[in-house]
């Protein structure tokens, strides 16, 4: 049985000032009719063993989750979070709720944010990892890198672990500097991390329990004093919030010895900032992706995405300009992680 636990917490900062926080990315319906999130339940018709998910998410987006599971006929567990805490807290209040009925059950954590092509593949990829996981180990998904990218973990790989793709992780190295990145993408032999997981319920709060006892403890706390409400299970908003907040990959995946890396070779994309939404989507014949109402004058390889309105770019390249309906993003291409830190400045003026 494989559960999976689909994060759909976030707030997609980096694709500001599309992705808000009281409307997230991973519910615009960004590519095509479905939502991400939405395309990341479809994806997982067909997969072999697989249950009901386990859906974690943000109290004030409740609302959208719930709507977003009806309208696909998509019967599954809300847990939700009084509070962002990040990662580590969220897969801990998961995994406590489904070691109810069944420690041993498998859990695949899915962020609701990313893209995938090839499902076939992934699927393919998720039943090389359960020997692996229901043997104890914390298993990765490995996607071979593109480039220096700076907002993803990178794994690398040990020796090969019995017949299949499977390895041991020798190391595992969350949001490296740039210029560590650059050397991993040149040296070949690191993955990055896909940001999906596949573990048992009771190998993740034993690993969360060595290495960082204090998340469990909050987690554990909150889902014992958790309310159910309607269709969602409310963790305990004052025990969450005592929660350190940290990632899986930092809390975990960093300190672990435990951890084996599964290759995935499906098409991945995370389409964490406008520089992967470029790369995903349809370019022109000199590399420009044009939305809405644009007009480009001799630029190359630039983004723009106008709301509403008429949005008119000249002599430019390497940008990414993003018009909605109260903020324009102007920003070089290669910047985009920055566009956090835009955020962040706007969350600490108001
Ligand atoms: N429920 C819940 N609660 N979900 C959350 C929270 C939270 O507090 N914070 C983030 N999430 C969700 C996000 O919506 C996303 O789907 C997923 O968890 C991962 O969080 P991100 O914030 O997007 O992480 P990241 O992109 O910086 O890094 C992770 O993903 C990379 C690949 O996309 C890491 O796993 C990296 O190692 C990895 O390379
Ligand atoms: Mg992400």
């Amino acid at each position: 049985q494989i559960v999976p636990v689909i994060l759909s917490g976030g707030s997609g900062t980096r694709l500001w000032p599309l992705s808000r926080h009281a409307y997230p990315k991973q519910f615009i319906p960004l590519v095509g009719e479905l939502s991400l999130f939405q395309t990341t339940l479809r994806r997982l018709a067909g997969l072999p063993g697989v249950a009901a998910p386990c859906v974690v998410g943000n109290d004030e987006q409740r609302f959208m989750v719930a709507e977003q599971l009806r309208a696909l006929g998509v019967d599954g567990r809300i847990l939700l979070e009084p509070i962002g805490r990040n990662t580590a807290p969220a897969i801990a209040a998961a995994a406590l709720d489904i070691a109810v009925a069944d420690p041993q059950a498998l859990m695949l954590v899915l962020p609701a944010d990313h893209l995938i092509n090839d499902v076939q593949a992934f699927h393919a990829a998720v039943a090389a990892a359960t020997a692996a996981a229901r043997d104890g180990a914390l298993v990765t998904f490995g996607v071979v890198p593109t480039r220096a990218e700076t907002g993803y973990g990178y794994i690398e790989a040990g020796d090969v672990l019995g017949e299949g793709p499977a390895r041991r992780v020798a190391r595992f190295v969350e949001k490296p500097a740039l210029d560590v990145a650059e050397a991993y993408v040149a040296g070949g032999r690191h993955w990055w991390n896909s940001g999906m997981f596949l573990f048992t319920a009771e190998r993740y709060l034993q690993v969360l329990e060595t290495h960082a006892p204090a998340i469990l403890e909050a987690a554990r706390r909150a889902h014992a004093l958790a309310r159910e409400d309607l269709d969602f299970l409310r963790l305990d908003a004052e025990a969450f919030a005592a929660s350190p907040s940290d990632s899986i990959d930092y809390a975990v995946m960093e300190p672990t010895d435990d951890a084996v890396v599964v290759p995935l070779d499906a098409g991945w994309s995370d389409v964490g900032s406008w520089q992967a939404l470029w790369e995903v989507g349809a370019k022109d014949e000199t590399g420009n992706r044009l939305e809405g109402d644009v007009i480009a004058l001799d630029c190359r390889d630039s983004y723009v995405h106008a709301e509403h309105r008429l949005v008119a770019v000249l002599g430019l390249s390497d940008v990414v300009v993003a018009e909605t309906a109260d903020a324009v993003l102007v920003s070089a291409r290669d910047r985009v992680q920055e566009v956090k830190s835009v955020v962040g400045r706007l969350k600490g003026a108001g």
